[in-house]
């Protein structure tokens, strides 16, 4: 069992997330992060850190938030480690909320 960063991360990526996983199981894109599925250990610690509330464990993903299960195994195997807090992008404040930031996912 593992955790799943969802939409709401999108465009936020706040990074309060990381400085709790013991795992070091998150990994950095330019507007999003995704959990690796194998090292995570399942702990909990994250989700409450989240001020976009966008980490749900793999059997309770909202509805809609289904297919970020697949995209945090793949991208995290794409993606550099990220362990420190970093500054939240820019407009994070004004996009933590907003629907479907599914179309704004920057994939590089
Ligand atoms: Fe890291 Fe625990 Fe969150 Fe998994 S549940 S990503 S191990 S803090
Ligand atoms: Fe994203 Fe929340 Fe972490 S917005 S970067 S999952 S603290």
């Amino acid at each position: 069992m593992a955790f799943v960063v969802t939409d709401n991360c999108i465009a936020c990526k706040y990074t309060d997330c990381v400085s709790v996983c013991p795992a070091d199981a998150f990994h950095e894109g330019p507007n999003f992060l995704a959990i690796n599925p194998v090292d995570c250990i399942d702990c909990d610690l994250c989700v409450p850190e989240c001020p976009a509330n966008a980490i749900f464990q793999e059997d309770e993903l909202p509805a809609g938030q289904e297919q970020f299960k697949e995209l945090n195994a793949e991208l995290s195997e794409m993606w550099p480690k990220i362990t420190e807090v970093i500054k939240p992008l820019p407009n994070a404040d004004s996009v933590n909320g907003t629907p479907n930031k599914i179309d704004q996912l920057i994939v590089e």
